[in-house]
C-alpha cells in the first residue's frame, strides 16, 4: 500500500513521482566489498566486478572513487586508459576524458557522463554502493547533469551556425554549465548532429543511427531550437543577425557560434562534375557511395589520405572488381605520417587487393561512352587509363565559410577564421568560430593553425559553451585524432612540418609508436596496437613533459608503465607540484633523479591550465591533493 501511494500519489497519474523513482532506485542499491584496499595504489585504476557488471576504481591519495568502467563514446575499458593527477581518466582509444570524482564529461568525444558510485574503505576493503543495473555495459552512461533547460530566460540567446561536432558539444556544454537562454542551431544538414567519423568507416546510410541526440531530445531536454536543411548566407555583426537562404529569414543573436566545418574539395579537372564522381561529408554522400560500391564494380579513388583510405578499407570487403588508389606521394599518408609508416599501411591495403598508383596525378575524368553523364575512365598524368564505374575524390576539405566572405569578412588565406585563445573571432564582438573553420593558437607553441579533427571541434564547442555560460575558457587541449586502417591508428599533437621521425616497433606489422620531431622537440605521436601510448603522450605534450628526441633514441620511455601504473599518476602529480618527495621507486626508474623538477611545466602552461580548470559547479568535493590550487602550486 505504501509503495503504491508513493508510486501514484494522486491515484490518477500513472507516471511514477520523482520520490517514487528515488525510492525504487534506493531499493535496488547494494553495497559490496569489491577489492582489498592494498590492491589499489595511489594513482592506480582497476576494473572490478560488481555482481554481473563492472566498476572502475580510481585512487587519488587516500581517496577512492568509483565510476562506470566503460567509455561512453564507443565503450573502451577505461581501466586501460590514463589517470591524471588532477582526477581525470583519459580513455585509451580516442581521448575522451571524465572526472573520476563525479563521472562528468571533461573532454570530447564523450557524448555522455559516467555513473558515479559511492566508495568507502572499511576493514581493509574497498566497498562500492551502486544499483547493479547501472554497472552493466549497456547502461554505462548517464546524461550529463544539465544545470539549465533553456526555458528560464528570453531574448535572442545563442545562435549556432552548423550542426556538427562543435555544435553538438557546444549545446551540451552550454546547458551543463548553466546557460539559461535560448539556443538555436541552424544546420544545412537534414538531421541533428551525427557521428560523422562513422561515415567513412562503415558507410552508414541511416542518419538516425548516427545522431548523438534525437531532434526531440535536443528540443525537450536541451531546450534547443533545431532548424535543419537551412543555409546561412550572411552574417551582420552590427545588427547581430544572421540571414538564411538569401533573405528568406533573419535570426537575431546575443552570442554567435560559427561551426560550419569543411567542404570537400573537387579537383579542377575535366569530368570532375560527372554524376558518379563522389566526395564524402554527409549521410547523403555516404548513401551514394554505398550504392555505387557494390560487388563487381570498378572503383578509382583519388587521394591517399585518411578519409579516402578509410572508405577503401570499408569497401575492400565487398568483392569489388577493382580498387585503384591514385596518390601524389610515394606512400599513402606520407605527408602526415612519413614514408615508413605509409609503407606499412600501404602493405596492409595491398593485402586487401588495393592497387596503388603512387607519385602521380589525374589528368582527366572521361565520360562513359554508354552513359555520357557518368565517368567511364580516369586518365593519369603518366598516360595510363583506368576503367571506373565510380570515382571518389578524397583530396581534402576547405573551410565552409563562403557566407562569411559574402558578408565582407577578411578571412585567412585558406578561407578559415582567425580566433584568439578563447576562440573569439578577432575583431568581432560576441562571435566565436570553432572546429574545422577556426585557425587558433596552439597550446604549447602559440602557432596559429587550423586542425580538422573530431575532438578538436568537440572540445572547441565545449570550451565556448562554458565561456558563454559565464566561465571564460581558454582552449588548452592537445589535438587528438584516430583512423581505422585495418588496425586503429591514434595520433596526438601537431606534427605538421616534422623534420625527423623516431619509430619504435614495426609499421609493416601495424604495431608501432612513431614520434614526430620538429626543431629538436617531439611535437606529435602516432601509434597502432600500443594503447594507451598516444593518450599518455597527449598528457605529456600538454604539460610539456615529453622526453627529448635524444632520450627517446637512447631508449628512454615513459610508456613502459602500465596504463594504471602508480608511477604515471605520481609522475604527473610530482611534475606539477613542488615536492618530489612522493616520487616512487618506479617513477625514479624511468626518470633522471632531477628530472621532475627540471621537467615541471612552464609558467604559461600552468597559467592557462589554471584558468581552464576551476572546480566544476556541481562536482563532489574533490580530494585535497587534486584541488586546482595544490595541483598548480608550482
Ligand atoms: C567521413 C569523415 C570521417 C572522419 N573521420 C574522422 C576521424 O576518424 N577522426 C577525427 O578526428 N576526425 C575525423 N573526421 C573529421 C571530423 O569529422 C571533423 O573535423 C569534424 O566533423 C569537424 O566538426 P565541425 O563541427 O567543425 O564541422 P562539421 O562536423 O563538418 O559540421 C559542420 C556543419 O555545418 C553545416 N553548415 C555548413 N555551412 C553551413 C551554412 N552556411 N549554414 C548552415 N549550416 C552550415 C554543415 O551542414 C554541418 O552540419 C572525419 C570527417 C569526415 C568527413
Ligand atoms: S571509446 Fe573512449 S573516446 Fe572513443
Amino acid at each position: 500500500m505504501l509503495s503504491r501511494l508513493l508510486l501514484f500519489p494522486n491515484n490518477i497519474s500513472r507516471i511514477p513521482s520523482r520520490p517514487a523513482i528515488r525510492f525504487l532506485r534506493n531499493m535496488s542499491v547494494k553495497t559490496i566489498a569489491v577489492l582489498n584496499e592494498n590492491e589499489l595504489q595511489d594513482g592506480q585504476m582497476k576494473e572490478v566486478a560488481f555482481e554481473s557488471g563492472k566498476v572502475l576504481l580510481s585512487r587519488l591519495g587516500d581517496k577512492v572513487h568509483a565510476t562506470s568502467a566503460f567509455c561512453t563514446h564507443y565503450g573502451a575499458p577505461l581501466a586501460k586508459g590514463v589517470l591524471t593527477a588532477d582526477g581525470r581518466v583519459v580513455c585509451p582509444w580516442h581521448g575522451a576524458c571524465f572526472n573520476v570524482c563525479n563521472g562528468d564529461i571533461e573532454d570530447a568525444p564523450a557524448p555522455n557522463a559516467l555513473h558515479s558510485f559511492k566508495a568507502h574503505v572499511a576493514d581493509g576493503k574497498i566497498h562500492v554502493t551502486a544499483d547493479p543495473s547501472s554497472t552493466t555495459k549497456d547502461n554505462m552512461s548517464r546524461q550529463p547533469r544539465l544545470l539549465a533547460s533553456g526555458a528560464e530566460v528570453g531574448g535572442p540567446g545563442v545562435v549556432i551556425v552548423g550542426g556538427g561536432s562543435a555544435a553538438f558539444h557546444a549545446v551540451e556544454s552550454l546547458r551543463e554549465h548553466g546557460y539559461k537562454g535560448p539556443i538555436t542551431i541552424l544546420s544545412s544538414e537534414k538531421y541533428s548532429p551525427i557521428d560523422r567519423t562513422k561515415l567513412s568507416k562503415a558507410l552508414i546510410t541511416d542518419a538516425s543511427k548516427l545522431e548523438w541526440r534525437s531532434p526531440a531530445d535536443l528540443k525537450i531536454k536541451y531546450g534547443t531550437t533545431l532548424r535543419i536543411g537551412v543555409a546561412v548566407t550572411s552574417v551582420d555583426t552590427t545588427a547581430k543577425t544572421v540571414t538564411l537562404e538569401d533573405g528568406k529569414d533573419h535570426i537575431t543573436y546575443d552570442k554567435l557560434i560559427l561551426a560550419t566545418g569543411g567542404l570537400p574539395r573537387r579537383l579542377p579537372i575535366d569530368g570532375a562534375d560527372l554524376e558518379n564522381v563522389y566526395t564524402l561529408r554527409t549521410v547523403g554522400d555516404a548513401k551514394l557511395i554505398d550504392a555505387a560500391c557494390q560487388e563487381g564494380k570498378k572503383l578509382v579513388v583519388i587521394g591517399s589520405s585518411f578519409i579516402s583510405m578509410e572508405i577503401v578499407a570499408a569497401v575492400s570487403k565487398r568483392k569489388l572488381a577493382s580498387i585503384h588508389v591514385i596518390g601524389m606521394e610515394e606512400y599513402p599518408f606520407e605527408a602526415v605520417l612519413g614514408k615508413e609508416v605509409g609503407a606499412g599501411l600501404k602493405k596492409y591495403h595491398e593485402s586487401q587487393g588495393v592497387v596503388f598508383h603512387p607519385s602521380t596525378s589525374v589528368k582527366a575524368l572521361v565520360p562513359s561512352s554508354s552513359t555520357p553523364t557518368h565517368v567511364g575512365s580516369v586518365v593519369l598524368a603518366s598516360g595510363e587509363t583506368l576503367e571506373a564505374d565510380a570515382v571518389i575524390m578524397g583530396v581534402g576539405v576547405r573551410p565552409a565559410t563562403d557566407y562569411l566572405r559574402a558578408s565582407g569578412w577578411q578571412l585567412e588565406k585558406d578561407g578559415s577564421v582567425k580566433v584568439d585563445e578563447y576562440l573569439r573571432v578577432i575583431g568581432k564582438q560576441d562571435v566565436y568560430a570553432v572546429g574545422d573553420i577556426a585557425t587558433y593558437p596552439q597550446l604549447t607553441t602559440g602557432e596559429y593553425r587550423r586542425v580538422e579533427h573530431w575532438n578538436v571541434a568537440g572540445n572547441h564547442g565545449r570550451a565556448v559553451g562554458k565561456t558563454i555560460a559565464g566561465d571564460p575558457q581558454p582552449f588548452v587541449k592537445v589535438p587528438i585524432f584516430w583512423s581505422a586502417q585495418g588496425q586503429q591508428l591514434r595520433y596526438c599533437g601537431v606534427g605538421y612540418g616534422w623534420d625527423d621521425i623516431i619509430i619504435k616497433g614495426s609499421p609493416t606489422e601495424m604495431k608501432f609508436v612513431a614520434y614526430y620531431v620538429k626543431g629538436g622537440k617531439v611535437v606529435a605521436v602516432a601509434s597502432m596496437q600500443n594503447d594507451p601510448v598516444v593518450m599518455k603522450a597527449s598528457e605529456l605534450l600538454r604539460l610539456e613533459l615529453m622526453p627529448s628526441p635524444e632520450e627517446l633514441k637512447a631508449g628512454k620511455t615513459f610508456f613502459c608503465l602500465n596504463a594504471n601504473s602508480r608511477a604515471f599518476g605520481i609522475l604527473a602529480r610530482a611534475a606539477i607540484t613542488k615536492s618530489t618527495s612522493t616520487t616512487s621507486f618506479q617513477s625514479r626508474a624511468v626518470l633522471k633523479p632531477n628530472a621532475l623538477s627540471k621537467n615541471r611545466p612552464p609558467q604559461h602552461i600552468t597559467d592557462r591550465y589554471r584558468s581552464a580548470r576551476r572546480p566544476h559547479p556541481h562536482a563532489y568535493p574533490t580530494p585535497a591533493m587534486t584541488s586546482p590550487r595544490q595541483l598548480l602550486a608550482v
